[in-house]
């Protein structure tokens, strides 16, 4: 069985995972330090990771063996050059499931999950707030018991591997850094963690080149950015060559325009080292830029993985469907809908507005298909879009936005307004409300 929380935290490079649930993410920062300074030096925690002997399993999978005695890994190096990068770990996550026991019964936060995560690739978790993503997340890591399933890196189960032994660096959404130390020890805590016997001095130098922190070794957080804590906090992740690395919403805490610039500069750090990494987020923006691989979660069920593309292009549900993108929707009865041919047994119909054919003039049909009439209602001005809603004859109405520019333009539309619609059948996906409900099951 996984260790304690404890443990952890400490491997984590000081992410107090033990402060409890319902403890604050900075107070657990603030008890991570805490228990830092107790320790009275840098040193601190590490030095209370375990000696083990490694399993036949971890021999044949070149895992090292974690040992109080430093001396046993060579220097790693950070690999800068594609040729020298690190291999990360293919990870397999089958059939899993996490139960919790609640004062109300059994909470289903995982409930059979399958994925591969490609070695050196970047999956991206997405999903409501609730679907589970962090709990599959702690169970990858080891902070959490699995309840059913296996996880497997590369050919090694490492399901029941303790959490110090699973070479994962980690990130969460709190920056989570040690206040009373420096840039530099943060990072260097992050090397302790592993007593890799290295040029410590010259691994924080490049690591801190990597992260583009270079010259910032001797300041403390508080002198800091918020985008600058962030960028100490994947530093310190990536200290010990992890082949695994996991990110909860690393960027959630900051504005829009720094998240961008981190988010670059992830992509291109990952690239370079060559880390499996495991993101999840709340921004779709973010996951579609970011990853290769996209895993949609709904009340602890996967509905759809695929390559960003794919999930725009291809939504697999009616949940994608709703998820990723704007969406009408209208009864499967309504005029629009019968019109377009559409057929279905579901009662009601979804299609994006930018798949909204809109003409001016009467035109009968479009290529064999009715087109069908309805009247400009209402017209919102949202800074750069302008969106219309359109009512059909039958009292349905539907939302359509175009540019500023445009609506000031050739395709500004007066209210009352008549104007007719098309939408291709190959566009609209039936569905029953039930479908897209993302209310977490008890
Ligand atoms: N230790 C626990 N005990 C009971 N229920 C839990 C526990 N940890 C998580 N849960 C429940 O499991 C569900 C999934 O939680 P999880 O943290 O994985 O969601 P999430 O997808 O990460 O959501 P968010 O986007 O809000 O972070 C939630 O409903 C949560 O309340
Ligand atoms: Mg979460």
């Amino acid at each position: 069985m996984p260790r304690s929380a404890e443990h952890i935290c400490e491997f984590a490079g000081g992410l107090s995972e033990s402060a409890g649930p319902l403890q604050t993410a900075d107070a657990q920062a603030a008890a991570a330090d805490e228990r830092a300074s107790a320790n009275g030096n840098g040193a601190g925690p590490a030095s209370a990771v375990a000696e083990r002997p490694r399993t036949p399993a971890e021999e044949r999978q070149g895992f090292p063996s974690i040992s109080g005695s430093g001396g046993v890994d060579e220097y790693e190096g950070i690999q800068m050059q594609a040729s020298q990068r690190t291999s990360g770990l293919l990870v397999r996550v089958r059939n899993m499931v996490k139960h919790f026991n609640t004062s109300k019964g059994v909470f289903k936060a995982v409930q059979g999950v399958d994925v591969d995560i490609e070695p050196s690739s970047i999956c991206a978790l997405l999903g409501p707030s609730g679907s589970g993503k962090t709990t599959l997340l702690r169970l990858i890591a080891g902070l959490e018991g699995v309840t059913d399933g296996r996880i497997y890196f590369d050919d090694l189960d490492a399901t029941d591997l303790a959490v110090q032994d699973r070479q994962v660096g980690m990130v969460f959404q709190s920056y989570a850094l040690f206040n009373h130390k420096t840039v530099a020890e943060n990072v260097m805590f992050g090397l302790e963690v592993r007593k890799l016997d290295v040029d410590r001095r010259k691994r924080v130098e490049d690591l801190l080149e990597l992260v583009q922190l270079t010259g910032l070794g001797d300041r403390y957080p508080r002198q800091l950015s918020g985008g600058q804590r962030q960028r100490v906090a994947l530093a310190r992740a990536l200290a010990s060559n992890p082949k695994l690395l996991l990110l909860d919403e690393p960027f959630g805490a900051l504005d829009a325009v720094v998240r961008k610039q981190l988010r670059a500069g992830l992509k291109e750090i990952v690239q370079t080292v060559g880390v499996t990494t495991i993101i999840v987020t709340h921004d779709q923006e973010e996951a579609f830029d970011l990853a290769d691989k996209v895993v949609i979660f709904n009340r602890g069920f996967i509905e759809q993985i695929g390559s960003p593309t794919e999930i725009i292009r291809r939504p697999a549900t009616p949940f994608v469907m709703k998820f990723v993108g704007d969406t009408n929707d209208v009864p499967a009865a309504s005029l629009l809908v019968r019109r377009s041919r559409f057929l279905t047994s579901k009662s009601r119909v979804m299609f994006r507005p930018s798949d909204i054919q809109l003409f001016t003039e009467f035109v009968e049909s479009v290529d064999g298909h009715l087109v069908t009439g309805a009247t400009v209602s209402e017209r919102a001005n949202l800074g750069w879009t302008v969106r219309y809603t359109l009512r059909f004859d039958d009292d349905v109405e539907v939302e359509y936005s175009v540019t500023r520019e445009q609506a000031d333009g050739r395709l500004g539309l007066d209210i009352g307004q008549r104007i007719y619609l098309y939408v291709k059948p190959e566009a609209m996906m039936g569905f029953e409300p039930e479908d897209i409900d993302s209310a977490p099951i008890l």
